[in-house]
């Protein structure tokens, strides 16, 4: 199967639906009041869709994810790489990263083009996979799990590095097991870690 069918297939699930909507109620809440927001990697443009309120722009390097975000949001997609965006300093007040930041090369060279196209004191949401979660070990034993794409597992390593250029808080978020999705920072039960910065 795809990457495409597979991100299709997991959100039309009863259990991806909700690691959406509790996704998505976080990044509303994170940035609510942001005028002008890009979200980078938006593969299939599902977080467009939950956010109607929200002036989103998708990015993302795959034309079949653009292509499908589409069909779900009337929002503008573009096609783009993460690590040179094209916009000019300062477009954007708000940026975010669902399960993104981890699977690309040099995630040091996109954290410095979130910096630049960010206005001053312009709010970062990185959702980034915890590799000590249960539901992250679960899904590394699948042959064919997308996670096995990832590049960067030490969230400390990224972390620091975004600390460098935001005022940055972060937290264990989004509880799994099995079916099952719970509030939760425990970090052996949270399958996320959020980093969130504002531009110094
Ligand atoms: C794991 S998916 C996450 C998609 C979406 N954020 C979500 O949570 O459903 C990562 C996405 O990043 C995109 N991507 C990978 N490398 C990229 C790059 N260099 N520039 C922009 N997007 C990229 C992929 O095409 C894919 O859609």
């Amino acid at each position: 199967m795809n990457d495409i069918k597979k991100f299709v297939r997991f959100y039309k699930s009863d259990f991806g639906r909700k690691v959406l909507a509790r996704e998505a109620n976080y990044l509303k809440k994170e940035l609510k009041d942001r005028k002008k927001i890009l979200d980078i990697g938006c593969g299939i443009g599902y977080f467009e869709e939950m956010l109607p309120g929200l002036n989103i722009i998708g990015l993302d390097n795959s034309r079949e994810m653009l292509e499908e975000a589409r069909k779900s949001s009337s929002k503008k997609f573009v096609f783009g790489d993460a690590e040179h965006l094209d916009f000019p300093e300062e477009s954007f007040d708000g940026a975010f990263m669902v399960t993104t930041l981890e699977f690309l090369d040099d995630y040091k060279k996109v954290v410095d083009e979130v910096v630049r196209v960010l206005e001053p004191k312009g709010k970062f949401v990185a959702m980034i996979l915890n590799p000590e979660s249960e539901y992250f070990k679960s899904h590394m034993h699948k042959a064919d799990s997308y996670f096995r794409k990832i590049k960067h597992t030490n969230l400390k390593e990224i972390e620091s590095y975004i600390s460098k250029l935001f005022a940055m808080t972060g937290e264990y978020f989004l509880g799994i097991r099995g079916q099952e999705v719970f509030d939760t920072r425990d970090k052996n039960l949270a399958s996320l870690y959020v980093v969130k910065g504002v531009k110094v």
